[in-house]
């Protein structure tokens, strides 16, 4: 049996992917969000709001009886603030981050140090952005976020190759545009805050968006077969 933890399992390619890996019966999934809307024999929840990571420090990755392997899906994230820089929020700001870096290298630091020497098949997978490949008028905070977690990612591997723990893989992955939540608040965003929001529109409007269940698939080939793939930071659309 394998166990992973994947924060924000309660929508889009969160909940997807808990569900995928729910179906094939050899998983227990964990999902880590604020919402619980998953009802899974092999299913626990933990309730937890990630924009406050100080919270965190407490939080302890459990072991499980007959488990062998471990998986961490850092998936939960946020896009907003969606605004020029000057016209941001600063709160907004600061959860931004706490989300979608802060919270997800206080979970991996406290994974490693859990089970890296448990020698158990351990997979790490930080869903990252093509936003993190470039700049975005807007999503400043986001793309320094993706970009935050492709190089933190990055790094872990350096370290992971140093040790020669080959029990462990790590990944950041660019999902694509996806039909979920964030895509949504996305196309209902004022051209003022962010200049492409046509382009976004179109793509719904062309029916050019993965599905989240489609995501889901591509995430769990990596999980259950890492030889396939070289790289650490990668995208959707390259396989
Ligand atoms: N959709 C796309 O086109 C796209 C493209 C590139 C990258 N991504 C990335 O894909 C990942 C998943 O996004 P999605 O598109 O599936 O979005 P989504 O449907 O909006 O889901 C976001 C998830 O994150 C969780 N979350 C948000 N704030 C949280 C908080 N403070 N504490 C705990 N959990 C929180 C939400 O759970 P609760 O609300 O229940 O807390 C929810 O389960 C994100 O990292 C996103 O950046 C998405």
């Amino acid at each position: 049996m394998k166990v992973a933890y994947i924060t924000g399992a309660s929508s889009g390619i969160g909940k997807a992917t808990a569900l995928l890996l729910l179906s094939s019966n050899n998983y227990k999934v964990v999902g880590i969000s604020r919402t619980k809307t998953i009802t899974h024999a092999n299913y626990t929840h933990v309730n937890f709001d990630l924009s406050k990571p100080e919270n965190l420090i407490d939080f302890k990755f459990k072991h499980y009886e007959n488990c062998n392997s471990y998986i961490l899906i850092n998936n939960a994230g946020i896009i907003e603030p969606i605004a020029h820089i000057g016209n941001q929020n600063n709160q907004d700001i600061a959860n931004l981050y706490n989300v979608n870096l802060v919270s997800p290298s206080i979970l991996t630091n406290k994974f490693i140090n859990e089970f890296a020497d448990k020698k158990l098949p351990i997979k790490i997978i930080n869903i990252s952005s093509g936003a993190g490949k470039r700049a975005v008028d807007g999503w400043s905070t986001y793309c320094a976020s993706k970009s935050g977690l492709d190089l933190y990612t990055e790094t872990l591997n350096t370290e992971i190759a140093l040790k020669k723990q080959h029990h462990i893989k790590v990944y950041s992955i660019a999902p694509g545009v996806v039909k979920t939540k964030m895509q949504q608040s996305i196309r209902e965003t004022k051209k003022n805050d962010f200049n492409s929001v046509q382009k976004f529109k179109d793509y719904y409007n062309n029916d050019e968006l993965y599905s989240p269940e489609y995501v889901a698939i591509k995430l769990k080939l990596v999980i259950d077969n890492p030889e396939l793939f070289k790289n650490v930071v990668f995208s959707v659309r390259d396989f």
